[in-house]
């Protein structure tokens, strides 16, 4: 969950590592670090809790001259709390090796005990302190950098990401990627190279980049980048051009990134359908599918996994296969499903939702689905993420890179692409005739234009959000296609305004939850034409018989539920399947507009990180 970032080169490497950490900050930010080496081999390290901007004012009163290579790392706290003392970088017992690290040492308590007893004291609480002791006296007993981080590794349990920098090898970099707790990402330059847990650190300065696979270990300097595996043997590991455009990582215009990513939705959403469908000849196309393609006519079930966000898409993505492709599919919580000895063979197809590629609990599920042969097809916005590399094939979502902690981009093109999947099944099973594999298409090229004059409206949630903003506790209600929504409605409210929200589906309303509803208690309900909207009527007028107030997201012209609800607001009217992605676009604006309100930090929540890597 934390973020990494190295450089060596030419340039000076402190202001490169500093803008790399904020373009990581999204990914841990309670305490930050960097440590660099002047050119004859000595370094430094200046590491503080609390934000970037904490160690910035640290190194601004530091007189240092330039260093030529750097290692730096934003923290999530998992093994002490965020001091100074626990900030990653953290060095040997020596002070010979500084290391960074994004995981969990899961033997760390052994390894402490036993490097303690031999005489090693610890400055830190933190796990990864037994890394730098470790790699450290593996360099007394003769190993270079890299070996010896090898070495380390083979006595570490547990998946991490590490870099390590020695005063004995200036200007070299050594990486390692155990497992799925997080990539290591090598951006090749010309006469300098790049290290980092994120491509975010990476693009701008290079878009030419290798992702280390697991187990295997990079010897970075600045003119070569050499790829081992665990026992050293040399590994054919070649930079591929990226394609995404340095500049969207940017907020430009906007003051959050949360609010830049919901308003770039349009194309987001053009982007990724582009990449999915022809329109003449009506196809579609998913390119990367690989060996999964010809393998789609023998699916007999789908089970579809993610978390969070992803989560909620892979829920709708449920109706999408059965509705289209006819084959019984369900959701479920990869962190629930690679525990449960799932009963699923080589005709279940998985399918893992993830825009990192790189969630630890998805990465573990597609483990267990992978041993018992499933095929596996996996929907991700971030080139050769993990995920991508584990599935037999992939669907990409375009969204470019997205900051916010808050998932709003990707979630809806997550939605367009497991459409789009559903439709290509439902064609290989023979389900879909060519005139209906048409008009899919033709609803997903008009959703763009659709959500661009969604968000050209979005202002009149105004009255609604300063309303809800007041609330300590809300609902947000749907059925059928709306329930997932519900659910990430809820969700996105509450990461970013911390209000406790749950989404439910409308019909559990009686089952519990109604006990809840007192005069003045907030409901969000979606109550669009192909929600179940009869039944959606009569939850809203037992909500209110109860005191409670209810904001509609209705279709638009639906004068009977706008009179009846105490707020609306008017979605268009678009085909069923792309309702849900209306709402959850609106529901994106409502949870940005009450947390505004509410002064919090939308782009980085308290206790939060955007990619989940520990468990
Ligand atoms: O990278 P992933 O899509 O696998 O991430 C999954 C969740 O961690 C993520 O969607 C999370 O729930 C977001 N913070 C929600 O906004």
């Amino acid at each position: 969950m934390c973020g990494i970032v190295g450089y060596t080169g030419p340039q000076d490497a402190v202001p490169i590592l500093l803008e790399g950490l904020r373009d990581l900050e999204y990914r841990g930010y309670d305490s930050a670090g960097v440590a660099f080496m002047s050119r004859d081999g000595a370094f430094s390290i200046i590491k503080r809790a609390g934000k970037i901007s904490r160690l910035e004012e640290a190194l601004a009163g530091n007189q240092r001259d330039a260093s030529s290579a750097g290692i730096g790392h934003t923290r999530w706290a998992t093994h002490g709390k965020p001091t100074d003392l626990n900030a990653h970088p953290h060095t040997g017992a020596n002070n010979r090796v500084v290391v960074v690290h994004n995981g969990i040492v899961e033997n760390y308590a052994e390894l402490r005990r036993e490097l303690t007893s031999n005489g090693v004291s610890f400055s830190s609480e933190t796990d990864t302190e037994t890394i730098a002791h470790l790699v450290e006296q593996a360099m007394e007993d003769g190993h270079d950098l890299t070996s010896a981080l090898r070495a380390a590794a083979r006595r570490l349990e547990g998946s991490q990401a590490i870099v390590a920098m020695s005063a004995a090898e200036p200007g070299v970099l050594a990486a390692a990627r155990l497992g799925n707790a997080g990539g290591v990402v090598i951006g090749t330059g010309d006469g300098e190279n790049f290290v980092a847990s994120d491509l975010a650190a990476v693009l701008p300065h290079t878009q030419r980049v290798l992702f280390l696979a697991d187990r295997q270990f990079a010897r970075v300097s600045p003119g070569e980048v050499r790829v081992t595996d665990a026992d050293g043997d040399p590994v054919d590991a070649r930079p591929k051009n990226v394609p995404i455009d340095p500049m969207s990582a940017l907020k430009g215009q906007y003051p959050h990134f949360m609010l830049k990513e919901i308003m770039e939705q349009p194309a987001a959403l053009s982007d990724t359908i582009q990449s999915l469908v022809t329109v003449e000849p009506p196809e579609i196309r998913l390119d990367d599918l690989g060996p999964a393609a010809g393998r789609l006519a023998d699916v007999e079930r789908v089970v579809l996994i993610g978390m969070g966000t992803s989560l909620h898409a892979a829920m709708l993505g449920r109706y999408f296969v059965e509705r289209y492709a006819g084959v019984p599919a369900e959701a479920d919580n990869a962190s629930e499903f690679r525990y449960r000895g799932p009963v699923i063979d080589e005709r279940t197809l998985v399918v893992s939702v993830s825009q990192s590629g790189e969630t630890v609990d998805v990465l573990e599920a597609m483990n267990v689905a992978s041993q018992q042969g499933c095929l596996q097809i996996t929907i991700c916005n971030t080139e050769g993420g993990q995920t991508t590399r584990v599935a037999d094939g992939t669907v990409y979502t375009r969204a470019g890179l997205e900051r916010g902690v808050a998932s709003t981009k990707c979630f809806t093109a997550s939605l367009v692409a497991l459409y789009a999947l559903a439709m290509k099944l439902g064609e290989a099973k023979g389900r879909l005739a060519s005139g209906e594999i048409r008009a899919g298409i033709e609803t997903l090229v008009r959703v763009p234009e659709d959500v661009a004059e969604l968000l050209r409206g979005e202002d009149s949630l105004g009255r609604a959000a300063r309303e809800l903003s007041q609330a300590q506790n809300m609902l947000f209600l749907g059925r059928g296609l709306a329930y997932p929504v519900a659910m990430e409605g809820a969700l996105k409210m509450k990461e970013v305004s911390y209000i406790h929200a749950e989404g439910y589906a409308a019909g559990e309303m009686k089952h519990g939850p109604i006990a809840l509803i007192a005069p003045g208690f907030p409901s969000v309900v979606i109550a669009t034409r192909n929600a179940l909207r009869q039944k959606i009527i009569a939850n809203i007028e037992q909500l209110q018989a109860r005191g409670g107030r209810v904001l509609a997201l209705i279709s638009e012209g639906d004068a009977e539920i706008r009179t009846l609800a105490d707020d609306s607001f008017e979605l268009p009217n678009v085909e069923d399947a792309m309702e849900p992605l209306m709402a959850a676009v609106i529901l994106q604006c409502l949870a940005y507009r009450v947390a505004i309100i509410r002064g919090c930090d939308v782009d980085q929540p308290r206790n939060l990180a955007k990619t989940v890597t520990v468990e």
